[in-house]
């Protein structure tokens, strides 16, 4: 296994930016690819910016050799919601057992990591804080390169982690508790955002509808799961948005009609099929979503469909839109369900993709929050 330098062995101009100057993430970009990454390169992935903490070893960008995900769902359920200060502290609490974890299932120690990636942002600061200072001082301990990834950009790369046979270019709805983005993927960090939500994302739809239901948290595999009783076509819901042009979503109306529905029922003493409600609110949700997500395909001439991010696990709109790939003969990637969710090994592949390109990061580094996808 190649053994990398830390910082980039050709000039870099970095003077007089300090800690104190920097704006934003920067990274050191090689002209040309360096040679000693290749399908043997070992590469540990850290994921903090949420509530999962997670940490992984992907060999090669491709091949997971672990991937241990501590979820802090417990913690946050008494209150309904994700609270930042409570998921920093769990963060800070296991992140080094997960790694170590990690590193063990890996059947590797640290010493043969070749680079270390952690998620930079967008996400909780404090959470995020946490997994960046873990790797940074991983890599400066063991003088190998770091390299800060996009959360959004990670949850991509999970579709060539599921499946060995996706590549690019393609369309990929990235969909999840903090976004929903129709993207034309062309190759690695070439992206383009077709549209996205102009108000809640998915996932935190399926988190409000299913509160307001009464269901557990988190609300969306509730709603998933009670959908299997209900009838998908019993209550007709508005499809905001879906024949306008364009690849914006809106999820704010879908979500108020269906507390209006429950709400006006329930005033006429009617009782209320909540399996019908949650069905009938994930067919539109899936209707939505499939009709822009085939706009975006004929719009880019795409032959190739990802779907990916925490509201990928949702068991319709993988059939909704694998359904929807078959009619149209396009090939359709979405990872495992482990892979849906936040996780180390989608950090650590898109960290060895950036790496493979000479992308590394500064050691004063500093994660964004509201970091873009572009
Ligand atoms: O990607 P993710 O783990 O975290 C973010 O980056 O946001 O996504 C979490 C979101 C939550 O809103 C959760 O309710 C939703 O994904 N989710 C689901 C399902 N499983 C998770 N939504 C619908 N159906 C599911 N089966
Ligand atoms: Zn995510």
């Amino acid at each position: 296994m190649g053994r990398l330098p830390t910082r980039p062995p050709w000039p870099v101009d970095l003077e007089g930016v300090g800690p104190s100057q920097q704006s934003g993430p920067r990274t050191a970009v090689r002209p040309q690819p360096l040679q000693e990454w290749d399908q043997e390169t070992l590469v540990l992935g850290i994921e903090t910016s949420c509530d999962e903490t997670s940490a992984s070893v992907v060999k090669g960008g491709r091949e997971i050799l672990s991937n241990v995900i501590a979820s802090q769902t417990d913690l946050h359920r008494a209150y309904g919601g994700i609270v930042p200060e409570i998921a920093s502290r769990a963060h800070v609490e296991v992140l080094t057992p997960v790694i170590r974890e990690a590193l063990l299932q890996a059947d590797a120690t640290f010493w043969d990591l070749d680079g270390v990636a952690a998620t930079l942002g967008p996400g909780l600061i404090g959470s995020l804080l946490v997994g960046v200072a873990e790797a940074k001082s991983i890599a400066a301990v063991l003088d190998i390169p770091f390299v800060g990834v996009n959360h959004l950009e990670a949850h991509i790369y999970s579709s060539f982690l599921g499946d060995p046979g996706a590549a690019w270019p393609a369309v990929v709805l990235l969909i999840s508790g903090g976004h929903t983005l129709l993207i034309h993927a062309r190759g690695d960090g070439d992206y383009e955002v077709l549209g996205g939500t102009v108000d809640d994302a998915a996932g935190e739809a399926f988190d409000k509808v299913a509160r307001f239901l009464g269901l557990d948290y988190p609300g969306g595999p509730e709603i998933d799961r009670l959908s299997l009783l209900g009838d998908g076509d019993a209550i007709a819901f508005p499809r905001s948005m879906i024949d306008e042009p364009g690849f914006d979503v809106s999820y704010s109306g879908l979500k108020t009609s269906v507390i209006n529905y429950v709400r006006r029922a329930e005033a006429r003493g009617e009782e209320v099929s909540v399996p019908d409600v949650a069905a009938s609110f994930q067919q539109a949700v899936v209707d939505i979503q499939v009709h822009k997500t085939m706009a975006a395909v004929d719009h880019t001439d795409g032959e190739r469909v990802f779907l990916c991010g925490g509201v990928a696990a949702n068991s319709g709109l993988r059939r909704g839109l694998e359904q929807a790939c078959e009619r149209r003969g396009l090939s359709f990637y979405v990872p495992s369900m482990e892979l849906c969710t936040d996780n180390g090994a989608m950090v650590a592949a898109c960290g060895t993709a950036l790496l493979r390109r000479g992308r590394y990061s500064a050691l004063d580094t500093a994660p964004d929050p509201n970091l873009p996808l572009v």
